[in-house]
């Protein structure tokens, strides 16, 4: 049987479940793509989390260029987070042959056309499903299941954290600051949750959505962008005075050649759908000029729901390889 050697650059929350899942699932994904898929090499500083996870000590290294310029592996798994190095990283993988998958939003809206474009000119895959909704594959179905859509519209709740922290002031009455620190522990928060909380995470998100939907890039720094960390349990109950809850919400509308787009807290209906998306659960509207409204639901952040997507990336590549 073939092997698909993978390297992956930071074991942290997502790395990490990319690991567990290619390891707890091993015998399924061979037999599905007739095709073994071996995490080779981290790029890990601490070595003990490396080694609690069933990794070898000369399976770590410290020295990126032991994954990027290594001719046994197949497949890069970026997942540092921030634009860089992450996005150097990524170029030189795909300099040096290799398909690239990353959940980092941040690089991906940063540098979308750059990213594409190297993958392009040196024929390799470069996939990022994880970078929106987490486990929703919601980015694979608008470029294959929906490519034949015009779409009008894609607007959701796109960030765990602040949908997790308004869920628990809402439901519960639990303070700002108490229930960011346990999605903080839970690994849905960003290493500064400070991208969570202003809606800059959302912001990256959107921008890739608009690309993919719309054809057209909006850099993420362009989205007008309020966050949630100004609510207050004031304004969770005048929202709830009116059967209303407060959600980040993220939309973008197409008419004609005009584009407009936001991300920021709205009160939305009860009876609406997105109201009932609570915790670090996501949901993806589009609407399409075939498909008419579709709604994606489930897991945005967290290990196994991220790892999800990633390990789908790794093997869509595994299988062309
Ligand atoms: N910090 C992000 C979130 C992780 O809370 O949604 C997933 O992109």
């Amino acid at each position: 049987m073939k092997t698909v050697n993978v390297g992956i650059l930071g074991l942290g929350t997502v790395g990490g479940g990319t690991y567990k899942i290619l390891d707890m699932n091993r015998e399924l994904i061979e037999k599905r793509i007739g095709k073994s898929v071996k995490v080779v090499k981290v790029l890990e500083r601490n070595l003990e989390r490396a080694k609690s996870m069933g990794l070898t000590e000369d399976q770590v290294t410290q020295n990126p260029d032991d994954i990027l310029k290594n001719p046994e592996i197949d497949i890069v798994v970026e997942s540092l987070g921030g634009i860089e190095p992450s996005t150097s990283f990524m170029l030189t993988a795909m300099e040096h042959g290799k398909g690239v998958v990353t959940p980092n939003k941040a690089a991906v809206a940063a540098g979308f056309a750059k990213l594409q474009e190297t993958a392009k000119a040196n024929h390799v895959e470069f996939r990022f499903e994880a970078s929106v909704g987490g486990g929703i594959p919601a980015l694979t179905a608008i470029q294959e299941a929906l490519a034949g859509n015009d779409f009008s519209e894609v607007m959701g709740i796109l960030n765990g954290t602040t949908n997790y922290i308004l869920t628990k002031m809402t439901d519960l009455g639990l303070d700002y600051n108490d229930v960011l620190k346990d999605a903080q522990e839970k690994g849905f928060a960003e290493a500064d949750p400070t991208a969570d909380v202003e809606g800059i995470d959302v912001a990256n998100k959107l921008s890739i959505l608009m690309a993919l939907a719309f054809d057209h890039y909006v850099p993420p720094t362009e989205i007008p962008t309020v966050g949630i960390s100004k609510i207050t349990m004031d304004d969770i109950e005048a929202a709830r005075e009116k059967n209303c809850k407060i959600k980040l919400i993220a939309r973008a509308k197409r008419d004609g050649d005009q584009i407009t787009y936001s991300v920021k807290p709205m009160e939305i209906d009860n009876a609406h759908p997105l109201a009932g998306v609570s915790n670090e659960f996501n949901a993806i509207y589009v609407t399409g000029n075939a498909v008419d409204e579709l709604m994606f639901y489930g897991k945005g952040a967290g290990a196994l729901p991220t790892g999800s997507a990633i390990v789908g990336d790794i093997l869509a590549i595994a299988k062309t390889l």
